[in-house]
């Protein structure tokens, strides 16, 4: 076993290895109240409406799945039966037509993403239909980033190719593990041919950006293993790479359970794994973003970092292109003007809502200015690995901030003595060991965590573990 990345030690690992948000969203869902509805949804569109000359970002989840992934933590329906996404593509119609109109004037899209899933569960007609009916709606800026998740094992060469006839410039692979016997263990076989061919085929296209998805943690995992596919991905020579940890939370998803007959990497062995992505990745030239993002150096992922334009949301790490986004399809979660708004959890509420003429809302949030203060902390934290006070009052109007956070200060200052941050009167920068542990670093700005312990009336384990 080699050594943990920066000297750190297991017992220290395994004390920090809570539970905790991975804080794509501030506050966090479980937050999110189900009063809020689809006439809060309205009114949050009629305020983005207001802004008439603003462009757009579009997220439209495409649940179907033709197999499950036993690590799975996203929201699909598994089916065999292709023409199953056709009355799911009649909802989606319906809430392109009853969302849009609230939109007024305000119809430019400079980013559109097809989530999944597996966006590509669709076949070519079907790809063609899901693009007419938003573009019977929404017009696309000549730079607008307009990208796909794709996974390779099921994805054709004529897909991709309609794909890019239809505007896609980014696509995003999932790959996880090349290693047969964790892809065994997880119960999805992707040959390395199959990715290799599809990465060629996306490139022959003129595919412009390319993602691929890795993730550690997982069980059947060794160091030497992950290794191997650390040095076949960067070989490929993708933009921007993700290397997620695994979030096992099988009170959420029963089918995770499979994976507790094997032993799961533990926290210093999660460390070790991840500490190999960094010195693989950065070796190849590719810089951090992040938790858990790399990019290449041009990569707009990079430019937006540099920018301050980097954000954190429920895909990830994303460019904000747009201030606002409208989240279309089962489970899809908009952030607009102020507000979150998530849509029905399943294929049967989503389909019937939208028969019965409503908006699919089933939960959502105001966001209070306390909530706006501690998000724009958060995000600071989880996207530039930063505090700066002055900064923050700048971005937020706010005055006073380093004594409205006294007390958040006080309790960060362990972190600076293990050599996690450097902090000054005003200002924190995240050390490269701290990256690890920015998750508990956010969590102290967490008005929610505080309250729920102190009620002590919370129960169960709500979050996946931070390390
Ligand atoms: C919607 S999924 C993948 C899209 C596509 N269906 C595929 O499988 O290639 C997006 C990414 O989320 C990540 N993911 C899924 N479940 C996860 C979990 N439990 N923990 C961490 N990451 C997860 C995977 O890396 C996956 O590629």
């Amino acid at each position: 076993m080699s050594e943990l990345p920066f000297g750190l030690d297991e017992a220290l690992l395994s004390r920090l290895a809570v539970s905790g948000p991975r804080y794509t969203s501030y506050p966090t869902a479980p937050e999110w109240s189900a009063d809020f509805g689809p006439g809060d949804a309205s009114a949050a569109y009629a305020r983005a409406a207001q802004r008439p000359d603003e462009p757009l970002s579009l997220y439209v989840h495409l649940p179907f799945c033709s197999r499950l992934c036993l690590y799975c933590g996203c929201t699909v329906e598994i089916s065999g039966r292709p023409d199953r996404a056709d009355s799911y593509l009649d909802a989606v119609e319906r809430e392109l037509e009853l969302l849009a109109p609230q939109l007024g004037a305000r119809r430019t899209l400079t980013q559109l993403h097809w989530g999944g899933g597996t966006p590509t569960f669709l076949s070519v007609p079907r790809l063609q239909r899901l693009h007419a009916l938003i573009s019977k709606h929404f017009t696309f800026r000549s730079d607008a980033e307009v990208s796909v998740e794709v996974d390779p094992h099921v994805t054709s060469a004529e897909q991709v190719s309609a794909l890019v006839d239809l505007g896609f410039n980014r696509v995003s692979m999932g790959v996880q593990d090349l290693d047969a016997r964790v892809q065994h263990a997880v119960r999805r076989e992707q040959t390395s041919d199959e990715t290799h061919d599809l990465v060629a085929h996306c490139r022959a296209a003129g595919v412009e950006g390319l993602n691929i998805d890795l993730m550690y943690g997982l069980p059947e995992q060794t160091e030497q293993g992950f290794a191997a596919t650390l040095d076949a991905v960067a070989a490929l020579a993708p933009d921007r790479l993700a290397v997620f940890g695994y979030a096992h939370v099988p009170w959420l998803k029963p089918a995770q359970k499979a994976l507790e007959d094997y032993a799961l990497p533990d926290a210093p062995t999660r460390a070790r794994l991840f500490g190999l992505a960094l010195q693989k990745l950065v070796a190849a030239d590719y810089q951090v973003v992040g938790l858990d993002h790399f990019a290449k150096r041009d990569d707009s992922l990079m430019h937006a970092l540099r920018d301050g334009r980097l954000h954190r949301n429920f895909m990830g790490y994303a460019v904000r292109a747009a201030e606002d986004m409208l989240g279309v399809g089962m489970s899809s979660i908009g952030e607009v003007a102020g507000a979150f708004i998530q849509n029905a959890r399943d294929t049967k509420t989503y389909e019937a809502e939208l028969a019965a003429g409503r908006l699919p809302v089933i939960r959502g949030l105001h966001r209070s200015a306390e909530d706006e203060l501690r998000r724009a902390v958060i995000l600071s934290l989880m996207c530039q690995m930063r505090i700066s006070w002055p900064e923050l009052e700048q971005a937020t109007g706010r005055t006073q901030l380093a004594a409205h956070f006294a007390s958040e200060w006080e309790a960060l200052k362990p972190f600076a003595d293990l050599g996690m941050c450097t902090m000054s009167s005003d200002a924190l920068q995240v050390t490269e060991v701290g990256r690890l542990f920015l998750r508990h670093m956010a969590m102290l700005f967490d008005e929610s965590l505080a309250k729920r312990a102190q009620d002590q009336g919370d129960q169960g384990p709500r979050f996946s573990k931070t390390l």
